[in-house]
């Protein structure tokens, strides 16, 4: 699977162990490891979670046998998610044993959905803290060193952890991820999200341009701007009265520099709003590239999902993102196998990814979750074989759908960031054009580096990457 910078799962980065860069003259006296796990709002807030522990005077560490505190930050969103948490729970089992004086905590969307029960289960846990809980994580530490469990799973509707500066950790140095709003209101049936992170709400817009703009100065050159529902961003300034909404504040961070790319992720298609495609199009340097999640082609499985579109209505989002945008690349997230779902149904899905024609796709066989409104007022019918069969089935037409969609660039040229050097070769660069499709070329200047925009001509493509050369040399865009 392509990684990608949205609500979806990154395959590759889960259970990365985050260090964050410290100057190494300081002495801690205590030292954390976190391991994160979910979606990149999950990354996110483990950057937030490390800037509370540094401020408290605890360093960090990527080497678990040194570690005091050892944290999972964890995911809910399908029970496998929760099964490789809990495995790796057991792992650390061992090296408790060899160091009593280990604190154990579990943060995030497992914590949130399982509460204190998680200490039951989980015998080695000793704290346990929900997504907007954070800020309490030093007192909670505290508790558990004087060997008190430790909990607070309590939801807020205000916290949006606006003021605190997340420390950029395991960074490239050219992309950040920024948090723009916590939570979620829309109630799809399959989804967890609504009870682990509680309701939405918004950050207000000052901090974020703020931030945006200290990642500019600091060198970066791509800012992707992170919530459960990003349309439905809304703002009042509680002093002026002056409301903001994303297309608003899209502007605003475009506005930062126009060298700093802007993404955002992800879009729901029942709020994303003609203003919004309107202004990605003025702006350069808003990517042309959109998540924009259908979950199913079939109006019946759509409604049965909450989802409150249908086909019909999504088709005519798409149109109208081409129209407006024809270089535009959009990508999805489907579900295999909801409840009731029949053949017909997973032929129309098939069809609505055909007929989008999907740059990218995020694919899962359909996982109950407890206490979701699918759990409660479905029964998970459809057999497993049958979803896996379902899910191969759009896995191969994605596939395919990819691989046209690169061929299609075949000659094009695409103004590329360049990221760092390519996996296979330290001559090659690796980077991004604005669809966010990975561009693999040749370096031919030492005046490039990461962070520098140069002009790649696709010459070749895989299914995941396109392979070009730089042209128009030497005209670098000076980063
Ligand atoms: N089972 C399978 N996939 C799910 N997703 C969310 N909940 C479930 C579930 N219970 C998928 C959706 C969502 C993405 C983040 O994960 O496609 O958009
Ligand atoms: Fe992200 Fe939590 Fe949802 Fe997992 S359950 S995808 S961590 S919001």
């Amino acid at each position: 699977m392509l990684d990608l910078a949205n609500k979806t799962i990154d395959e590759t980065r889960q259970g990365e162990a985050y260090q964050a860069e410290t100057n190494g003259s300081q002495q801690y006296s205590k030292y954390f490891f976190i391991e994160s796990y979910g979606c990149q709002m999950n990354f996110s807030d483990s950057e937030i979670i490390a800037s509370i522990l540094q401020g408290e005077g605890f360093g960090s560490t990527r080497n678990v046998e040194e570690a005091d505190l050892i944290f999972l930050n964890t995911c809910s969103i399908r029970e496998k998610a929760e099964q490789t948490v809990r495995k790796r729970l057991t792992e650390f089992k061992k090296i408790k044993k060899t160091n009593p004086g280990l604190l154990i905590g579990v943060l995030g969307c497992m914590a949130e959905r399982l509460k204190s029960k998680l200490l039951e289960e989980e015998k080695l846990v000793d704290l346990v803290v929900g997504p907007d809980a954070y800020r309490t994580l030093p007192s909670l530490i505290e508790e558990a060193e004087s060997g008190t469990k430790a909990v607070n799973v309590l939801l807020s509707r205000e916290e949006t952890y606006a003021d605190i500066s997340p420390v950029r950790i395991n960074t490239n140095g050219i992309s950040a991820f920024v948090s723009i709003m916590r939570g979620c209101n829309n109630m799809c049936a399959f989804c967890v999200v609504p009870f682990t992170r509680g309701r939405e709400r918004s950050r207000d817009n000052i901090s974020i341009v703020e931030e945006c703009t200290s990642l500019f100065n600091e060198g970066y050159r791509e800012v992707t701007l992170l919530g459960q529902n990003v349309d439905s961003y809304y703002w009042v300034d509680p002093q002026t009265n002056h409301a903001v909404d994303f297309a608003m504040l899209l502007e605003q961070v475009a506005q930062v520099s126009p060298l700093l790319r802007v993404r955002f992720s992800t879009s729901h298609p029942k709020d994303i709003t003609d203003k919004v495609l309107h202004t990605m199009k003025k702006h350069h340097n808003i990517c042309k590239y959109i998540h924009l999640p259908v979950q199913s082609g079939s109006n019946r499985i759509l409604q049965l999902m909450n989802r409150t579109y249908t086909r019909e209505w999504y088709l005519g989002r798409v149109n109208k993102i081409k129209e407006i945008m024809p270089d535009c690349a959009i990508s999805s997230d489907i579900i295999a196998g909801f409840c009731t779902e029949e053949e017909q149904d997973h032929l129309d899905t098939l069809d609505i990814m055909r007929k989008t024609g999907y740059e990218y796709s995020y694919m899962f066989a359909y996982s109950e979750r407890p206490g979701t409104l699918a759990a409660r007022r479905y029964k998970d019918d459809v057999p497993d074989e049958t979803k896996k069969r379902r899910l191969d089935e759009i896995v191969q037409l994605q596939n395919h759908l990819s691989l046209e969609s690169n061929k299609k660039d075949i000659g094009k040229v695409f103004e590329v960031l360049i990221e760092g050097d390519s996996k296979r070769s330290k001559t090659q660069w690796m980077g991004r054009n604005s669809q966010y499709k990975v561009m693999v070329f040749d370096k031919t200047d030492p005046k490039q580096q990461p962070g520098t925009y140069v002009h790649v001509m696709a010459l070749e493509c895989t299914q995941g990457t396109m392979i070009g050369k730089i042209v128009e040399q030497p005209q670098l865009i000076e980063a």
